[in-house]
């Protein structure tokens, strides 16, 4: 990998989703850079090859209130944290006149209830250290996705969530920032080209996708790395697309 530096040296950093794609990028970028990171995430397999790798992994879902306090709570028992990067996200696709209300509301639950309930406990922490958390919005969170409205709507949400923290802690000393991913090559992005509802217009999908093809998760692991680190100092409430100018 390329060298950046150490500008995490010293640095103790939570990424969510950390056993895949983006988050993956991110664990390995943070940790490159001198951090030390703790990947959680659901996959306990897919963990265990950071394991492997030296990196602290921790299994349990984010969406859940307890499990969410217990991680940051054992995490802090260990030091500072510097760093909190919400990436565990879900994707489901399907028609809005056919789908109910439990199936609209599961991505808003994982998505945007588990970056809440990172950002509630962690921020007594990032508090006392200075820190900052990087979210996962999407480009959908301003410019929507077709047959996927929930998904949309749990990003437009974590966008809106990010700037009113943002706000919030701004005279605090924490720094609340989100990456607008687009055309990213992971399990998730492939899991709509292979997952879509029966019936979908495909060719709405055409305008969203870039030119230049999906893109590896590092593309956007270096950008939440910058927003995370001392270069990204006077960021703040920003929703960076990351898209290939596709929506530019
Ligand atoms: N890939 C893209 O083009 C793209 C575009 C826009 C936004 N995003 C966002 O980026 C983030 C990362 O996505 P990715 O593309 O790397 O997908 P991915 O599927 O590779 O990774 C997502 C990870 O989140 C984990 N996860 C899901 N629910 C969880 C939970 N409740 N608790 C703990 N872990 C959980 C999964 O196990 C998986 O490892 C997501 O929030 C996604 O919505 C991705």
């Amino acid at each position: 990998m390329t060298d950046h530096g150490q500008r995490f040296a010293g640095k103790r950093a939570i990424v969510t989703g950390g056993a895949s794609g983006i988050g993956r990028a991110t664990v390995l970028r943070l940790a490159a850079e001198g951090a030390e990171v703790l990947a959680v995430d659901m996959n306990a397999d897919a963990l265990d090859a950071l394991a492997a790798d030296g990196i602290a992994t921790r299994t349990g879902s984010v969406a859940d209130e307890a499990t969410a306090r217990a991680i940051v709570g054992d995490w802090a028992a260990g030091g500072a944290i510097d760093v909190l990067v919400n990436m565990a996200g879900v994707i489901r696709s399907g028609h809005v006149a056919e789908t109910s209300l439990d199936d609209f509301l599961w991505c808003v639950h994982v998505n945007l209830g588990s970056t809440f309930l990172m950002c509630r406990e962690a921020l007594p922490h990032l508090e006392r250290s200075g820190g900052n958390i990087v979210n996962a919005a999407s480009t959908s969170s301003q410019f929507g996705h077709p047959f996927l409205a929930g998904y949309a709507a749990s990003k437009g949400a974590i966008a809106a969530f990010t700037q009113s923290l943002a706000w919030e802690y701004m005279k605090r000393g924490v720094r609340v920032n989100a990456v607008a991913p687009g055309s990213i090559g992971t399990p998730l992005a492939q899991s709509v080209q292979t997952g879509m509802v029966a019936g979908a217009d495909w060719d709405l999908y055409t305008h969203m996708q870039a030119p230049n093809g999906f893109q590896e998760p590092d593309a956007i692991g270096g950008v939440i790395a910058m927003l995370a680190s001392r270069d990204g100092a006077h960021m703040n409430g920003a929703i960076v697309r990351v898209d290939g100018g596709v929506h530019a």
